[in-house]
């Protein structure tokens, strides 16, 4: 496989997963900060308070990443640590860490990718209204433009959001992330909405403060959606879950309007959209972020509600086969060829990213410096022979981030799942790399030997 020259090699990771030090240096609260304290929210009541204390140990992290020999790093900003109330007055120590941060990289030669917004919402936002108040859309594009000016002359990528169907879905449905509420799927489609117009606002925001040459785009969870028969029911279930898998986020973004029949699956209302709206929403973006994890087989069945599918719907679970991640998602390569083709075709990016892939899997450390973790490597380079794939069938990819650069907080799953390229041993905060994390250098160094210009043949005499 030959990717080319310029290709991300990257790692990601988000702010509340990693940082720590939740109330140091004028650091508001976060809803992920009050969700987390929240007895039975978490995996073992645990929390970011202490994550992996990268906020502390930012530059041995960094020499880390060199180490990998990462061409590209994938970080989230607290908002909350630039705004301790979500607008208003700047916390300047929060605006300096990142600042260093993106200093550190850029002298290793490391391409900084921005995510602004990665769940954690400043609490004082969400006592008033939160993402079902659209003045929180307006709050967001203040913070872009506030870090667009402190970053903007050195970083080149940003993304605006990281997965809102997490927080609209997740957050507002399920009951199982921040802020917790269960079963409120009007609630689910307004929030839905004001992240997308927060998403519109903020490209445009950005993009007055700064340079032409600023790539700006959206990182969204996607999943390839599979009929499990071949009854027509079936097949009206599988476009409803592709409907709320996937079209959600995509067709406002870049098609500038709701997927037909969406709101009827939710059995909501449509969400309170103003004029021109759909317009801001879908201002063009420079690139689509794709996290890909696993997909979705889907068949008609029980009578039972099944996520914002409705009813009717149910997800085939049961693969024999297949082989499953400690998350429970199932491994399939090929799906994330088939994603990216389907996107190519349909949405037309510009461009896209790999934004998130990954797997969590039962790693122990010997205790000696080493943790074998062959299923990450097969993962790993299976999909990326995906990625390749899809390339060679026409997909705009330009880079690909491993989920994750470290073990860290897996949100409701705690510090129970392992994503990392590297091991953290969590009492002691020791790194070390696993044999994923070497077989990725490895592969990175391979790749960009393929591109090293051959030394100059001696000149004859
Ligand atoms: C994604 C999130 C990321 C991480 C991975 C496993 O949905 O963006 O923060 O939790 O899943």
């Amino acid at each position: 496989m030959s990717f080319p020259q310029d290709f991300f090699w990257g790692a990601a990771t988000s702010a509340y997963q990693i940082e720590g030090a939740t109330r140091e240096d004028g650091r508001g609260l976060s809803v992920w900060d009050q969700f987390a304290a929240t007895p039975g929210r978490t995996y073992q009541g645990e929390t970011g308070e202490r994550a992996v204390e990268h906020y502390r140990r930012m530059e041995q992290d960094v020499a880390l990443m060199a180490d990998l020999g990462l061409t590209a790093y994938r970080f989230s900003i607290a908002w909350p640590r630039i705004l301790p109330d979500g607008v208003g007055t700047v916390n300047q120590p929060g605006i300096d860490f990142y600042d260093r941060l993106v200093d550190q990289l850029l002298a290793r030669n490391i391409t900084p990718v921005v995510t602004l917004h990665h769940w954690d919402l400043p609490l004082a936002l969400f006592e008033r209204g939160g993402w079902r108040n659209r003045a929180t859309a307006d709050a967001f594009a203040d913070y872009a433009t506030t870090m667009a000016r402190a970053l903007g002359d050195r970083v080149r990528w940003w993304t605006t959001l990281n997965e809102p169907w997490c927080p609209a879905y997740l957050g507002y449905v399920e009951g199982i992330h921040a802020p917790g509420v269960k079963g409120d799927t009007q609630a689910a489609v307004d929030v839905g909405h004001h992240l997308l117009l927060a998403h519109g606002l903020a490209t445009q925001a950005m993009r007055a403060v700064m340079p032409a040459e600023t790539r700006i785009g959206i990182a969204l969870n996607l999943f390839p959606i599979f009929a499990g028969d071949d009854r027509p029911e079936t097949l009206r279930a599988a476009e409803r879950a592709y409907r709320f898998h996937t079209r959600w986020f995509l067709d406002p973004v870049f098609r500038g309007e709701y997927t037909p029949g969406l709101f009827d699956d939710f059995g909501a209302e449509p969400p309170p959209i103003q004029d021109g709206d759909l317009k801001i929403i879908s201002t063009p973006t420079d690139f689509l972020g794709v996290n890909y994890y696993n997909r979705w087989i889907v068949r008609a069945g029980s009578d039972l509600p099944a996520d914002g599918v409705g009813t009717g719907v149910e997800y085939v679970t049961d693969l024999p086969d297949a082989t499953f991640t400690e998350m429970g998602w199932e491994v399939y390569p090929h799906g994330l060829e088939l994603i990216l083709e389907d996107l190519t075709r349909n949405y037309h990016p510009r461009m896209l990213l790999i934004t998130e892939n990954g797997a969590a899997f039962d790693d122990t450390w010997n205790g000696n410096g080493r943790v074998s973790d062959p299923q990450r490597v097969r993962y790993l380079s299976e999909h990326l022979r995906a990625v390749g794939d899809a390339m060679a069938h026409g997909a705009p990819v330009v880079g690909y981030f491993v989920w994750s650069l470290f073990d860290n907080f897996e949100w409701a799953e705690g510090y129970s799942k392992r994503f990392g390229l590297v091991y953290v041993d969590f009492a002691t905060q020791r790194r070390i790399i696993k044999d994923s994390g070497t077989w990725y250098a490895g592969f990175i160094a391979n790749q960009r030997a393929l591109h090293a210009t051959p030394p100059k043949p001696p000149l004859p005499r």
